[in-house]
């Protein structure tokens, strides 16, 4: 039997326009999702993602976990602690826990860009369109700047608190990833030029994370989501619990992953005041920190 453990994410700068190849940065959180598997007489998934109600489940992830390493049948059993459908990548740690757990159960001797590239080609056959973005983050941990197809490094961990906002409504990545694309074949030049922005913005990003400058980094924050709001993808919830979180003194605010519904982030210092701020609009606010680990086994 092996068990792994890999952690969520957030994005600070970059989603939806890091599906047109622009750079993103991204944080590995400190909420997890963990898979045990074992060897078995016949396949089983059983999981705690998607059972609330929701029109969510894990199974064809894993299911394609298992498959493209041709493993024998085994039982494997996901607990997460991420929400599903939030944009805080709870499928792609379910798939790149598995695959952790797999790979140590049947000593594959898979590294971790191994993990991440398998678990993004999961991700895009389940899913369709799909950054490397989740799986990446899911895998290596910490806080990453990524150039989509090409290259990621490692940044300086964001090191005050992450709060989110949840507005405890199901976002489909791929719908919101579709609706997009929509606006984009009907604006081409004005959405190009939002997502050059955007890459702009992860560019600026960069050496004020390196230096700790967190009020600069989430005024640059402010402008992405002010650019997500642009394309579509936000929501009068989600803006409220920005502006609460704002109000409440945070650095700054936005939506992050798809939008729609799902979540926004806040960078903060009195993590307390912002969170009760968000709880205030009505949404569910989790102190959260960034986690420089990313998938590992758990003894
Ligand atoms: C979803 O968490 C982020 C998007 O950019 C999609 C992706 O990167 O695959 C909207």
């Amino acid at each position: 039997m092996a068990t792994c453990t890999a952690p969520g994410k957030i994005y600070l700068f970059g989603e939806h326009a890091v599906v047109y190849g622009k750079r993103a940065i991204a944080s590995a959180i400190n909420l997890r999702t963990t898979a045990t598997v074992a060897e078995s007489a016949q396949t089983t998934i059983t999981s705690s993602l998607g059972t609330t109600g929701i029109d969510y489940t894990v199974h064809p992830y894993i299911s394609r976990c298992i498959e493209s390493l041709g493993v024998p049948a085994v039982s494997v059993r996901i607990d997460s602690e991420i929400l599903v459908g939030s944009g805080l990548g709870s499928s792609a740690a379910a798939v790149i826990a598995t695959l952790g757990a797999l790979n140590a159960e049947f000593d594959l001797g898979m590294t971790r860009t191994a993990i991440a590239a398998t678990g993004h080609q999961i991700e895009r056959d389940v899913q369709g369109a799909a950054s490397p973005t989740d799986t990446l983050v899911s895998t290596m941990g910490g806080t990453v700047m990524i150039t989509p197809w090409v290259s990621s490094s490692r940044l300086r961990l964001i090191e005050c608190g992450i709060v989110i906002g949840d507005t405890e409504e199901f976002s489909s990545t791929k719908e919101l990833v579709g609706n997009v694309r929509i606006l984009h074949e009907s604006y081409p030049v004005a959405m190009d030029s939002i997502f050059d922005t955007i890459d702009n913005l992860s560019e600026l990003g960069v050496p004020l994370i390196e230096n700790g400058d967190y009020r600069s980094v989430g005024e640059l924050m402010n402008i992405d989501h002010g650019l997500l709001d642009a394309i579509g993808v936000g929501s009068a919830k989600l803006s409220a619990m920005v502006y609460a979180a704002r109000d409440a003194g945070a650095y700054g605010a936005k939506i992050t992953g798809a939008g729609g519904g799902g979540c926004i982030v806040a960078l903060a210092d009195d993590a307390g005041a912002v969170a009760s701020a968000i709880d205030d609009t009505g949404g569910r606010a989790i102190i959260t920190e960034a986690s420089e680990p990313g998938v590992h086994v758990r003894k």
